[in-house]
This record gives C-alpha cells, sequence and structure tokens, in this order.
C-alpha cells in the first residue's frame, strides 16, 4: 500500500509540526454528539450523595437528577442513561417491581421527559436493579431462568416505553429477548422505540463500581453472571451474539465494556455497518479518575481513551465522563 513512499519524499513528519496541521489531518474527532452520561437516580431520596467507588459521580433523587440534567444539557450532552437506585423494601427474588405500573423508573422517566422532552432517555431494560439477589433475571431450579425472564423482561419494556424512554436498552443478554421486546412494542404500537441491545455484554469485573452505585453487588455476593454475560474469551461468540440481535430487530448494537474491547468494537462495525455504541463501564472510568486525582496520570488520559473507542469503530460512547469532557471540547473548539 505505502511501497512508493520513501524518505525523504515522505516524511510523515511535515504534518505533526503543530497542534493546527495535527488538527487538520486528523482522522477522529471527538464531539458532544458522540457521548452520552449514565445517571443514578434513587427512589425515595431527595438531593445527591457521593457513591464511595465512583470519583464525582453522584446518586440523586428525581429533584436532584433535574437539577443535574440541566447541567449536563448545558455541557452539550443530549443523551443520558438512566439508571435506577431501588429501595431494598421493593427488591424481591422475581423482581416485581420493575413490572408495576407507575413504578419509581416510570415516574422517573416521565418527570425527566416533562422538563427536558429532546433530551434521548435511554432506558436499560434489566431485573438486577429489582432483586434481591442482584441477578439480571429471575431464578428458578439454581439457575437464572431464559424464557420466563424474558417473559418479564417484555412487561418492563412496555411500562419503560409507555413511560415515555427514547431508546430501550436490553443489559441483560438473555437469549432471544430482543426479538420477543420488538415484537411486544410493534405490537403494542410502539413503532418507534428505538432498541439498543447490549449485544456483546462480557462477564467483567469492571462493573464492580456500578454494582455499588446501583446496590446489587452485596446481593450479588460471589454469584458470577457468567451463565449469560459473555466469556472474555471470545471474538466469534461476539459477532453471532451482534447477528441475532440485529436480525432480531435492533437499532444499535452496544459492546461493553469498552477499552479491553476496542478489538471486538472494531470487528462489529466493521461487519455490520449498523450503529454501534461502547459503554465505557464503571471500574474502567475509576480506574482513570483514581489515576489522575493521585497524580500519576495526566488527566487528558480521559479524552485519550474516549479517542481510542471512537477510533475503534464505536458512534457514540456511554462514558461517567461524558459531561466533563463535553465542557473541555467546548473551550478547546
Ligand atoms: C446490569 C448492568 C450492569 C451495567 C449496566 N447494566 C452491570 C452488570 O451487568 O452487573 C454496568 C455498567 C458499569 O459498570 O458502568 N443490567
Amino acid at each position: 500500500m505505502f511501497i512508493d513512499r520513501k524518505f525523504p519524499n515522505t516524511r510523515l513528519r511535515r504534518l505533526r509540526r503543530n497542534t493546527n496541521l495535527i488538527d487538520l489531518v486528523s482522522e477522529t474527532n471527538l464531539t458532544s454528539n458522540d457521548l452520552i452520561q449514565p445517571i443514578f437516580i434513587k427512589e425515595n431520596f431527595k438531593g445527591s450523595e457521593v457513591i464511595e467507588s465512583m470519583p464525582n459521580i453522584l446518586r440523586y433523587g428525581i429533584d436532584g437528577a433535574l437539577k443535574e440534567i440541566e447541567d449536563i444539557v448545558l455541557s452539550g450532552v443530549n443523551t443520558i442513561a438512566v439508571f435506577p437506585v431501588i429501595d431494598k423494601a421493593n427488591k424481591d427474588s422475581n423482581g416485581s417491581e420493575a413490572i408495576k405500573k407507575d413504578n419509581f423508573m416510570s415516574a422517573s422517566i416521565q418527570a425527566i421527559k416533562k422538563q427536558f422532552p429532546d433530551i434521548l432517555l435511554i432506558a436499560d431494560v434489566a431485573l438486577d436493579p429489582y432483586t434481591d439477589h442482584g441477578h439480571d433475571g429471575i431464578i428458578i431450579n439454581e439457575e437464572v431462568d431464559n424464557d420466563e425472564t424474558c417473559k418479564l423482561l417484555i412487561e418492563q419494556s412496555l411500562i419503560l416505553a409507555e413511560s415515555g424512554a427514547d431508546i430501550i436498552a436490553p443489559s441483560d443478554m438473555m437469549d432471544g429477548r430482543i426479538g420477543l421486546i420488538r415484537q411486544a412494542l410493534e405490537k403494542n404500537n410502539f413503532k418507534n422505540t428505538i432498541l439498543l441491545s447490549y449485544a456483546a455484554k462480557f462477564s467483567s469485573k469492571f462493573y464492580g463500581p456500578f454494582r455499588d452505585a446501583v446496590g446489587s453487588s452485596s446481593n450479588l455476593g460471589n454469584s458470577s453472571k457468567s451463565s449469560y454475560q459473555m466469556s472474555s474469551n471470545n471474538k466469534q461468540e461476539a459477532l453471532q451474539e451482534v447477528a441475532m440481535d440485529i436480525n432480531e430487530g435492533a437499532d444499535i448494537v452496544m459492546i461493553k465494556p469498552a477499552m479491553p474491547y476496542l478489538d471486538i468494537i472494531h470487528l462489529v462495525k466493521d461487519s455490520f455497518k449498523i450503529p454501534t455504541f461502547a459503554y465505557q463501564v464503571s471500574g474502567e472510568y475509576c480506574m482513570l479518575k483514581l489515576a489522575i486525582s493521585e497524580g500519576w496520570l495526566d488527566q487528558e488520559v480521559m479524552l485519550e481513551s474516549l479517542v481510542s473507542i471512537k477510533r475503534a469503530g464505536a458512534d457514540a460512547i456511554l462514558t461517567y465522563a461524558a459531561k466533563e469532557i463535553s465542557k473541555e471540547i467546548k473551550i478547546n473548539e
């Protein structure tokens, strides 16, 4: 490919002499439109509280969340992903709170969309915030039961769609759930509800701080999600997962975590050429944040990590740093 390009006719450093030149030939540009801010909203709670294992990220009551969303919008980020922190008293082994009409998530979505009609709201579909064992599905005969869980996920999805979520994001990794949810949405006239599938979600230790944030880690204990989330050893299987979800009706597919799985992001985008998102998960964020706060790494590593994820092929990135990076991008524009 570069067969004729020889030194000194070609000096690649010519295009690196100053930042204007570097910017002029830049292949990847991260903008606020590429960033999605996750936000934790806590039931029966007012204001905000720190999350011990997640620097700079808070849990909000719905009042606090509305203020925070105003700040997110001001930063230039237009898309949020809301995660509920459910009261212990409302958790049970079937996650039944998830399929109650007018539950906390439903009320929160309505309140957010009322005040911010233009914001794009992503709502997670999974039972783990609602189960007292912390799994994403219900347990029958000591196993997370695929088909029975799917029935609940359909119900949960319809409630989220009806509440006004623009995008429904099943993060549970049950087989067949995208097709079942899509059919139910069509049947109930939610023709424009977008399905963002956590298509290749790996069973990862990088989710630790998130599980603290939603209060599922102590419930989960030593139990693992490896009977439904993917093994980090596999790449071909990720392609199958993604292909199936696309065939079942996903509009957007997601890979998660992001930075340790850049090869998967690249492969998926290259193979299917449909909107592909990546989730820079809690552990990835915390790792960088902690090193920055200790002074071990320069704060620019956060931007570098996000650019890497975009360069690999992600069209948009869920990241806890969305608001902060978006503000930074604005200043530098
Ligand atoms: C679970 C869910 C998880 C995350 C998003 N949805 C964690 C898990 O699978 O246990 C992880 C996000 C993060 O670590 O930032 N439905």
